[in-house]
C-alpha cells in the first residue's frame, strides 16, 4: 500500500548481543492492531541467535567509566524494614522526545531506570519520510554513551506493550516501583491521516495502557502509574478548566465529578479512554495513579542531553509530529513564514522540556495513595498561536532573521477564538520551579534551529493532514 514506505526499522546491533530481526510472517499483514506493518514478533523484537527462545532482551550498556553526573543530595530509596534499595522506575516510551529526557534525568538522580520502547516512533519517520532535525543516535548508542559518561546503567527492553507476554517479562524482571507511561502514538495529525492510522492510534494507546494496568495488578500492585495524558483531553470549554475534577451543584445536589472531556482528534480521544480506564482500575483494584495532563512541550536541551551529542534529543518540525513553538523556531531559522492556522487565537498550555522531567520526578517522589486517581495539569504558561508567532518574530529580529507570518487554512476542527483559563497549581504545590518562556530560551532554541537549518526539508513544513478529508483508504503524507 502506498503509505507503507518501510516495513521495518533498522536498529544498530549492540556489540553485547548481535541482534537480528526475524520476521514471523513475511507477508504484509493486517495484524491485530489493524495497522498494516509487516508483522515481526513482538511487533519489533530484538533477539540474539543464542536466545531465540526468548521473547526479548534486557540490554545493559557497559563501557569505559567516567563519572560526570551531577552530585545528588539524596538518593531516592525505597525502605522496607531493615532493607533499602534504589527506587526502580520503568519508562515506557523512553526512546521518545519526553521519555528520553526523563530517563536520563531520573538516572542522573540515582533512580534505577529501565526503558521499554518498541521504537515505533522511528518507524513512523521511515514510513512518512520525516526526520528529527537533530541527528539522534540509536537507542543502544544513547545508552552506551550515558554509561560511559556517568557510569550509570539504563536497562533496555525493546518490544511492544500491546504484547502482554513481552510486557509481563519486562515487569517480572525489572519489578518497578513506578511506571512512567509515555509510550503512545502521540500525534493528532497522524491519527487523522486515514482509517488505519486512526485504528492504530486507538489500539496502540488504549490497549497498551490497559496492558500496563493489568501488569501492575498482576505483578506489581504497589507500583505507582504515572501516565502522560494531555491538556487536549479537556478541549476549550467556555469555563475555567480545573485539575481533573469539578464540583457541580445540580438540582440542589452537589458532587465532585471528573471534569468533562471534549477531545478533538482520534489521538486525543485515545487519551480520554485511557483516563477512564485508569480511573476505573484505581477504584476497582486499588491501583495508585497520576494522570499528567501535559501541555505542548517545547525545547530540546536538558542538563543531561547536553552532556554529549550522542545524547541529543529529537526535534520534530514537520506538519505531522512537530509541535507549535518548536516548529515556529525552525520555520524562522529557514526563512519560511510562520504557519498560523486560521485566526491564530487557539490558546493552549505550554511547558519547557526541562519542566516535563521535573514534573515527572515530582510525581514519582510524591506518589498517589492506593486507589487514588490523581490528575495534575502539567504546563507552566498559556499562549495563543498568535502570541507565539509574535514572540518568535521579535526574537528572530534580534538574531538578524527576517521573520514573516502567514495564515494557513486550518486543517483541524477547533475554535480559533475562545476563552481559555486552565488551572495548574498542583505541581507547583509539590515544588515545581518552572522555566518560563524567556528571551534567552527563545534565543537558544532559535540558535539551535539555525545550527541545523541546512538539514531542514522545507516540503515537510506545511500541514498535510486535514481533519475533514480523512478517508478510509490508506494514504501517505510524504511528498
Ligand atoms: N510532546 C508533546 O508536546 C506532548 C504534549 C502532551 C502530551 N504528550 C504525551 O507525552 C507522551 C510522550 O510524548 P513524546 O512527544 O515523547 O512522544 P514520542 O512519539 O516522541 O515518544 C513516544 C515513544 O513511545 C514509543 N511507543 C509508542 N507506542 C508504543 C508501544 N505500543 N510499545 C512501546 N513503545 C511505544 C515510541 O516508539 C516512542 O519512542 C505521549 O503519551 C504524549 O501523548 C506529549
Amino acid at each position: 500500500m502506498a503509505h507503507l514506505l518501510s516495513a521495518y526499522c533498522t536498529v544498530n546491533p549492540s556489540p553485547l548481543t548481535k541482534a537480528y530481526y526475524k520476521p514471523v510472517d513475511q507477508r504484509s499483514t493486517i495484524c491485530h492492531n489493524s495497522i498494516p506493518f509487516r508483522r515481526y514478533e513482538s511487533h519489533i523484537s530484538l533477539r540474539s541467535p543464542k536466545e531465540k527462545h526468548q521473547r526479548h532482551h534486557i540490554i545493559c550498556a557497559s563501557a569505559a567509566h567516567k563519572v560526570v553526573s551531577q552530585p545528588d543530595s539524596v538518593s531516592p530509596h525505597i525502605s522496607n524494614g531493615s532493607t533499602s534499595k534504589p527506587k526502580k522506575v520503568m519508562i515506557i516510551g523512553g526512546d521518545g522526545y519526553c521519555g528520553w529526557a526523563t530517563a536520563l534525568h531520573l538516572s542522573n538522580k540515582n533512580y534505577e531506570v529501565a526503558i521499554v520502547d518498541s521504537l515505533v516512533r522511528r518507524l513512523f519517520d521511515h514510513q512518512l519520510g520525516l526526520n528529527s532535525l537533530t541527528p539522534i543516535a540509536s537507542i543502544h548508542d544513547r545508552i552506551r554513551r550515558w554509561k560511559s559518561l556517568t557510569g550509570k546503567t539504563i536497562q533496555l527492553h525493546i518490544g511492544d506493550i500491546c504484547d502482554f507476554e513481552f510486557l509481563t517479562e519486562a515487569f517480572k524482571s525489572f519489578e518497578p516501583d513506578a511506571v512512567v507511561h509515555f509510550g503512545e502514538q502521540r500525534s493528532a495529525p497522524y491519527s487523522m491521516i486515514d482509517r488505519s492510522r486512526a485504528v492504530f492510534t486507538q489500539h496502540n494507546n488504549v490497549i497498551g495502557t490497559l496492558n500496563v494496568l493489568f501488569a501492575i495488578k498482576e505483578f506489581s500492585n504497589e507500583c505507582h502509574l504515572v501516565k502522560l495524558g494531555t491538556m487536549g483531553e479537556y478541549g476549550t470549554p467556555n469555563i475555567d478548566i480545573e485539575e481533573g475534577y469539578i464540583t457541580i451543584t445540580h438540582n440542589g445536589r452537589t458532587d465532585t465529578l471528573p471534569y468533562p472531556k471534549q477531545a478533538s482528534s482520534f489521538y486525543h480521544l485515545s487519551k480520554v479512554h485511557d483516563s477512564n480506564n485508569i480511573a476505573f482500575t484505581c477504584k476497582a483494584w486499588g491501583i495508585r495513579a497520576t494522570d499528567l495532563n501535559q501541555g505542548v512541550v517545547y525545547g530540546v536541551r536538558t542538563d543531561e542531553t547536553e552532556m554529549h551529542e550522542e545524547l541529543c534529543n529529537r526535534l520534530d518540525y514537520d506538519g505531522v509530529f512537530g509541535t507549535a513553538l518548536n516548529r515556529f523556531c525552525v520555520q524562522a531559522a529557514v526563512g519560511h513564514p510562520l504557519t498560523v492556522y486560521g485566526k491564530g487565537g487557539q490558546t493552549r498550555g505550554y511547558l519547557d522540556i526541562r519542566d516535563t522531567v521535573q514534573c515527572v520526578e515530582l510525581a514519582i517522589a510524591n506518589p498517589a495513595n492506593p486507589g487514588e486517581f490523581r490528575v495534575f495539569n502539567q504546563f507552566t504558561e498559556q499562549f495563543s498561536v498568535n502570541d507565539l508567532a509574535g514572540l518568535v518574530t521579535t526574537a528572530g529580529k534580534k538574531l538578524g532573521l527576517d521573520v514573516q507570518t502567514m495564515s494557513v487554512p486550518n486543517p483541524r476542527v477547533e475554535a480559533e477564538e475562545h476563552y481559555y483559563n486552565a488551572k495548574h497549581t498542583k505541581l507547583v504545590e509539590l515544588g515545581l520551579r518552572p522555566h518560563l518562556l524567556s528571551d534567552s530560551l527563545l534565543d537558544s532554541l532559535l540558535n539551535f534551529a539555525v545550527q541545523f537549518r541546512d538539514s531542514v526539508d522545507k516540503q515537510q513544513i506545511m500541514p498535510s493532514v486535514s481533519w475533514k478529508k480523512i478517508g478510509a483508504k490508506p494514504r501517505t503524507v510524504a511528498i
